[in-house]
């Protein structure tokens, strides 16, 4: 495509835009910005005195605090990142419904953040000016043991919830991710899996109510947004369907006894991981073996691969030695390694933290904070040894436990689930899939650029040997260089639907009707929401969904 044409588009396209954005104009006065959204919040509020207790400018001595309290990923924590005209911390659901309306009112962008855990900083970074709703004190959980169900705001930590209910209950639980500072809001909704994802699919799989403030500033549950809304807040990203201050979910059983272990090998990887692939998709669904491959350093001195078989499971360790040693005896698992506990401490116990008491899953800040950059890919054949070799390869030319690989086994529930039944697509057909990880603390650019390179060389490499067409990943692990929207003005459904059905597969095209009729103004949005169709339809990018 010639590239004037290219560039008239876009002009056409940004005119649009300033078209549905009156106020956009105003882009580049902050304190017009900041005038017009404090006269709005104040009329909007039912107590203008607290309300500004909650608002943070540049001007608040707390504002950096504020504002750096959830970030995770230290890549988006330097100066040059642009940062957020106001921060607003509701304490109640009025409030944050004000913030809505007046933001949307005043022509300024809107991101909003529960855990901060978003891998590229979609929750706290635009190139727009923008106002960031933080919903951190919005975090209640209510627990309901006769009906096992719970309302839990958008604020609160897995770790938060985790802990509420095993205060409550020895036999209840709820199948979400394993680090326990990662927030309700935007894991569920990008799905969230973990250690009980084989028994009970997703965090998302398991929600049956929502409160919604959507674009107008109204707040609606399941029956108000209809079953399409309702559908698209359960998977399809968060930051695009409006704010969801709580969800109801469907807490699970466990038994009284779960038995966790992490067993090291450093002898036979290659065939125990090869074997691992044919075994772990087919274990019982009570019985999650993750894998953590990464090198370390031998006996001799020299690197070595290192395999760590990361397992849940949902019954006692005589059951399990009984399945591991029927079905998996090259592991030679004992049990020595084995630790047999409540549900609930074993959240704690596999986020990797012991000998602390259960309350440390109530910190809201991790501790470890480094500059990472994560990938996913999901596989739908088991590899041969041959390639596990040259993956190995891969692992062991950089410093030793730099480079991660998780590898998530499938089957189980996740295989009964329809591909269309969430957003979330990625059901039956797969053996498992494969989380990169890499990270350094020191910051420099060279250094940086040395393990981006690293991953990104790595996961082409990987092309070869994972799902194609579309090349399937994970939204919860954001990855911007699989595609993204256009900073200014629109983006065509060509551009979406690469990074679109990468994460969405067919369900790509229900998101964008649903994005349509609830935001057809893209109020809600970020480097990789879900754009409506009213955005690229009328770019003329010749290609129309019905
Ligand atoms: C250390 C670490 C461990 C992780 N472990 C797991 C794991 O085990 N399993 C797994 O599945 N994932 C895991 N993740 C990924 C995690 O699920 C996602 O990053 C998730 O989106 C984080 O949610 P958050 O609320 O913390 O993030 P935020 O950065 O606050 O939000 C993420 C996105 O959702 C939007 N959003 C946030 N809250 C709302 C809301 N209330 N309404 C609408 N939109 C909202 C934001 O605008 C942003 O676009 C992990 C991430 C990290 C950094
Ligand atoms: C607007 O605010 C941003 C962030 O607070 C700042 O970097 C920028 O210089 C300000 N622009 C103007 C015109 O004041
Ligand atoms: C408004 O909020 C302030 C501070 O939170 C409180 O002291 C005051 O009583 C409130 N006023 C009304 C009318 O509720
Ligand atoms: C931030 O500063 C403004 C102006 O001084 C003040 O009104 C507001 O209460 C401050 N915000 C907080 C959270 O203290
Ligand atoms: C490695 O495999 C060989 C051959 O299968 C076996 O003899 C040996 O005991 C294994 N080593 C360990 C530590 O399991
Ligand atoms: C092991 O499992 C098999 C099959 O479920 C069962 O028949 C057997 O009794 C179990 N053995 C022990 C020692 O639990
Ligand atoms: C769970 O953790 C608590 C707090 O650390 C501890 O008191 C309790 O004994 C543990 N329960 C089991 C079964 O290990
Ligand atoms: C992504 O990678 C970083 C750095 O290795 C790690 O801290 C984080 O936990 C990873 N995400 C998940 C879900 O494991
Ligand atoms: C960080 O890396 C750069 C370049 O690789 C190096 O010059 C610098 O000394 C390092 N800083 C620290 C604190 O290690």
């Amino acid at each position: 495509m010639a590239t004037s044409a290219s560039a008239t588009l876009l002009k056409f396209c940004f005119s649009l835009a300033l078209f549905c954005f009156p106020f956009i104009a105003f882009a580049s006065d902050n304190h017009t910005h900041h005038q017009y959204f404090f006269q709005c919040l104040s009329l909007n509020s039912a107590n203008s005195t607290s309300i500004s207790k909650i608002i943070y400018t540049p001007i608040n001595s707390t504002y950096t605090s504020v504002l750096d309290l959830s970030i995770q990923n230290l890549r988006f924590r330097t100066p040059y990142v642009p940062k957020p005209l106001v921060i607003v911390t509701p304490l109640d659901v009025s409030e944050a419904k004000a913030v809505v309306y007046c933001t949307r009112k005043t022509g300024l962008q809107l991101l909003v953040r529960s855990g901060g855990h978003d891998y590229e900083g979609q929750s706290y970074i635009s190139s727009a000016p923008f106002v960031i709703l933080d919903l951190s004190n919005l975090r209640s959980i209510t627990i309901d043991v006769e009906d096992a169900t719970a309302w839990v705001g958008s604020g609160a930590t897995l770790g938060e919830v985790y802990y509420r209910i095993g205060e409550k209950s020895k036999t209840l639980g709820f199948p979400a991710g394993i680090c326990p500072t990662v927030g309700v809001g935007g894991h569920f909704s990008g799905g969230g899996y973990g250690s009980m994802m084989r028994k009970y699919g997703l965090a998302a799989d398991n929600i049956i109510d929502a409160h919604i403030i959507d674009v107008n500033g109204n707040l609606l549950d399941r029956e108000s947004m209809g079953e399409d809304h309702f559908w698209a807040i359960r998977g399809g990203g968060g930051g695009t369907f409006g704010v969801v201050v709580s969800w109801k979910i469907k807490l699970v059983v466990v038994p009284e006894t779960v038995t966790i272990l992490a067993a090291v090998r450093t002898e036979n990887v290659t065939n125990l991981v090869h074997k691992w692939q044919y075994i772990a998709p087919d274990f019982p669904k009570e019985l999650y073996m993750s894998l953590i491959l990464q090198s370390a350093v031998g006996q001799d001195g020299n690197p070595t691969m290192r395999a760590t078989f990361n397992t849940l499971y949902l019954g006692g360790v005589d059951e399990l030695l009984n399945i591991t040693g029927t079905r998996f005896p090259e592991l030679g698992l004992t049990r020595e390694e084995c630790l047999e506990t409540r549900w609930v401490n074993s959240t704690l116990i596999f986020s990797g933290i012991t000998g602390q008491p259960l309350e440390t899953l109530l910190n809201r800040r991790s501790n470890t904070r480094v500059y990472f950059k994560n990938k996913s890919d999901y596989v739908k054949e088991p590899m041969s040894e041959t390639v596990l070799e040259e993956i190995w390869e891969w692992i062991l030319k950089e410093d030793p436990g730099v480079e991660v690989m998780q590898w998530e086994p499938y089957g189980g529930r996740m295989s009964e689930i329809s591909e269309s039944a969430l957003p979330f697509p990625h059901r039956a057909g797969n053996v498992f899939k494969i989380h990169y990880m890499t990270s350094w603390t020191n910051g420099s650019a060279e250094e940086s650029n040395r393990h981006l390179n690293w991953i990104r060389s790595f996961y082409g490499f990987m092309a070869a040997h994972v799902s194609k067409s579309p090349r399937s990943a994970y939204l919860n692990y954001r990855d911007l260089d699989i595609g993204r929207n256009n900073e200014y003005g629109s983006t065509s459904y060509e551009q979406a639907s690469v990074w679109g059905t990468k994460y969405f597969n067919m369900n790509f095209d229900r998101l964008v009707k649903v994005k349509t009729a609830v935001d057809p103004d893209n109020f809600f949005r970020n480097e990789q929401s879900v754009p409506p169709f009213s955005q690229f339809s009328q770019c003329g990018s010749g290609s129309y969904i019905e």
